[in-house]
């Protein structure tokens, strides 16, 4: 782990490794941005944005918080949704959660915790409306891995039940919602394939905000 003023050493050597290839990085990252994808990760220090993706700065947007939740009271995720589709027109919203998520395995635990209770009675939410499912899976580990990747199905679709979203994407076909795990253990990205038009067409019969 570098050294606090080590941070500071690496941006010096990292401006010189982006400029010497091209001269003009800078002076093109200041012109703006027209970044095509959306970011929502956890905020977990191994479970990056950009490195695991391979993507260069301007490329993506990012939102990331505690277990990758997208709850339709959290102005902070509201607004970069509201911002990414309506005004930076990104094409693809991509929610990613990972294995070992601290935030999923503090939801598993019947206790209080405080000031966390609100935020992880959203997965509890996720494991109340799977619970069938999840209590059928009697191997703990499974059962952990399991409950990631239905809270990555869950925020999906609280992403897609956005007005934004829905007016967006019938009017231009644009952004698709894409459900991803990053598997710390292996560094694997993994493309949970959640079919956006299916999950769309399900909720509309009560979340149908698409029509003006
Ligand atoms: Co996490």
């Amino acid at each position: 782990m570098p050294s606090y003023e080590q941070i500071f050493e690496n941006n010096r050597k990292w401006i010189a490794e982006k400029t010497a290839t091209n001269e003009e990085f800078f002076a093109n990252l200041a012109k703006g941005q027209n970044p095509k994808y959306l970011y929502i990760g956890c905020s977990d220090s191994r479970a990056t944005a950009e490195e695991l993706m391979g993507a260069q700065p301007g490329e993506v947007f990012v939102h990331r918080n505690i277990a990758n939740i997208i709850s339709n009271v959290d102005l902070n995720a509201m607004s970069v949704i509201e911002y990414s589709v309506n005004h930076l027109h990104v094409e693809h919203i991509i929610v990613c959660g990972h294995y070992f998520c601290g935030g999923v395995k503090a939801a598993m635990q019947p206790q209080d915790l405080g000031i966390l209770n609100p935020w992880l009675r959203n997965i509890r939410d996720v494991y109340r409306i799977h619970k069938e499912e999840l209590n059928s899976i009697k191997d703990e580990e499974k059962k952990y891995m399991r409950l990631v990747e239905l809270n990555v199905e869950e925020q999906c679709i609280n992403v897609i039940k956005t007005a934004a979203v829905q007016k967006e994407y019938l009017s231009t076909g644009f952004p698709i919602v894409h459900g991803w795990v990053f598997n710390v253990k292996t560094g694997e990205l993994i493309d949970l394939k959640i079919n956006f038009t299916e999950k769309l067409k399900g909720i509309q019969e009560i979340y149908n905000l698409g029509t003006v």
